[in-house]
């Protein structure tokens, strides 16, 4: 284990001033999630539980002293996490939040302190991490209990403070788990965040005291804070502001919860960035989106991943948005699926437009309803408006391509480029069999099966002559007729 450890030898300073590590506990399966993903890849608001923690854990320290502790599918959270910088430690065998902590000893050892932070407790703010971190130095403690007052504790380890004078103080005697609590301690609604400072020296002189007698047969990191308190250390309880932010989740209802959470804040940062958006509750907009000012939200949109919106546009009901750059005053009329695209500025797309990735709309260009495009780019004023499929094209300037018509990008083995040049007329219900050029403002007729080059300014027509039949449905009725009489 140690050659995945590579921290810098402490330097002088380090004397001086305390040297602080963070370690983010994420070796656990998630048993409660029901679940084949481990729990901290599981995401709210777009970004994985672990994502959360580690970004709040860099804000406050170097990568280089932030310890993720991974067991359960390691190489899938470590691959996860490959671009933070962070330290990984193995805990090869699950055995309890205070067996994590026994297998990242060897790495903490040349820490005074340590933050044990909890890969399923995503909410927490670094001004929270620093709060907690000078609380436990400015009071000399042994161990910092993040706690708070939980409307529903269940399932959370319980503070028993210490009495002085018959009232609680901040000192705290245990933390009992929810399976081990005595009748008078169910009504204690302090519970334990998961989320401690601990000195490294009482930590580590008392560790190996852990017992697994509980009844899930485990290491439990909490009972060091009785072992500790017991010993004569400090050990202090401080509230968090707000429960959200300590909130663990740890089964499909709290990974609800705090989605929600998440996604309201970034509606509220968005708001006050200047975004309108209507009954906010409905949208479902992840933690990267960005939105410029006066664009407005219509409800239900859900605008996801890596998304980028410009300024005034406008994003109408029921539109999905993934992983887009959409540029600025651009209409998304209701119903559009926009994934992987570029959409230029004053675009209009929809109602019901699916846009997928490589689709490169240009500027003031219109893609109507049930137009479905791919690796497809569309010049500036291009128009293709009603029930089209633009697969493999490269499509010019105010091009106007007719209702019905469809690139056959595919012949069954490999997709062909279909190239459609500056001001071509392309009528309803065509084919264009790629690969096939259309020229510059040339036309082709409704009805096309286009399997040649259209030369510049050319009229091409391909398909059969229509012939009028003078009377046929007449006669034909009338023959029916004159069976009829006679049967
Ligand atoms: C834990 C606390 C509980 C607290 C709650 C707050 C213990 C025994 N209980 O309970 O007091 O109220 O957090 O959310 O610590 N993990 C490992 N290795 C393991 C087991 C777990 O790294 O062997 C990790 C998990 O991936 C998770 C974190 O430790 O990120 C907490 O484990 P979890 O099983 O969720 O503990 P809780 O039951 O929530
Ligand atoms: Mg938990």
């Amino acid at each position: 284990m140690s050659a995945m450890i590579s921290r810098k030898p402490s330097s002088p300073k380090a004397k001086a001033e305390p040297r602080f590590a963070i370690a983010i506990m994420a070796a656990g399966k998630g048993t409660r999630l029901k679940s084949k993903h481990p729990k901290v890849l599981h995401e709210i608001g777009g970004k994985p539980l672990l994502q959360f923690v580690v970004d709040a854990a860099k804000a406050v320290l170097p990568a280089e002293d932030i310890f993720v502790i991974i067991g359960h599918e390691a190489e899938r959270v470590r691959a996860a996490m490959a671009g933070a910088g962070v330290q990984f430690v193995l805990q090869s065998e699950q055995l309890g939040t205070g067996h994590a902590i026994m297998s990242a000893r060897a790495s903490l050892a040349g820490y005074d302190d340590v933050l044990v932070l909890s890969g399923d407790v995503p909410l927490l703010r670094p001004e929270t991490i620093r709060g907690i971190r000078d609380f436990h130095l400015k009071n000399h403690a042994a161990m910092t209990i993040l706690t708070a007052d939980f409307p529903d504790p269940t399932g959370y380890g319980r503070i028993v403070r210490k009495k002085k004078g018959g009232r609680a103080s901040d000192e705290v005697e245990a933390i009992v788990e929810q399976k081990k609590l005595k009748a008078q301690q169910e009504k204690i609604r302090e519970g334990n965040s998961g989320i401690y400072a601990l000195a490294t020296g009482p930590l580590f002189e008392h560790l190996d005291e852990l017992r697994t007698d509980n009844p899930h047969g485990e290491y439990y990191l909490t009972d060091i804070a009785g072992i500790l308190a017991n010993s004569g250390a400090k050990v202090l309880a401080l509230k968090a502001g707000e429960t959200h932010e300590v909130a663990g989740a740890n089964n499909r209802a709290e990974l609800a919860v705090l989605d929600s959470e998440v996604r309201a804040r970034k509606c509220a940062e968005l708001m006050a960035a200047g975004v309108t958006i209507f009954r906010p509750e409905t949208c479902v907009i992840d933690a990267e989106v960005e939105v410029g000012a006066d664009t407005v939200i219509e409800p239900f949109v859900q605008l996801l991943g890596k998304t980028r919106i410009g300024p005034d546009c406008r994003v109408r009901s029921y539109s999905v948005i993934t992983s887009s750059e959409i540029g600025d005053g651009v209409t998304v009329r209701n119903g559009c699926i926009v994934s992987g695209a570029r959409v230029s500025e004053g675009a209009i797309l929809g109602p019901y437009s699916h846009l997928r990735p490589g689709s490169d709309i240009g500027p003031g260009a219109h893609v109507g309803n049930f137009v479905e495009t791919k690796k497809a780019k569309l010049g500036r004023g291009a128009k293709a408006n009603h029930l089209t499929y633009l697969g493999d094209a490269v499509i010019g300037e105010n091009v106007n391509v007719g209702a019905g018509t469809i690139t056959c990008n595919y012949d069954g083995v490999k997709k062909n480029v279909t190239v459609i040049e500056d001001g071509a007329f392309i009528g309803s219900d065509s084919t264009l069999v790629a690969p096939v050029r259309i020229g510059r403002n040339a036309y082709v007729g409704a009805a096309a099966c286009i399997t040649e080059d259209v030369p510049e300014d050319a009229l091409a027509i391909a398909r059969s002559r229509q012939v009028n039949k003078e009377g046929w449905v007449k006669a034909k009725r009338e023959a029916m007729e004159a069976a009829k009489s006679k049967s």
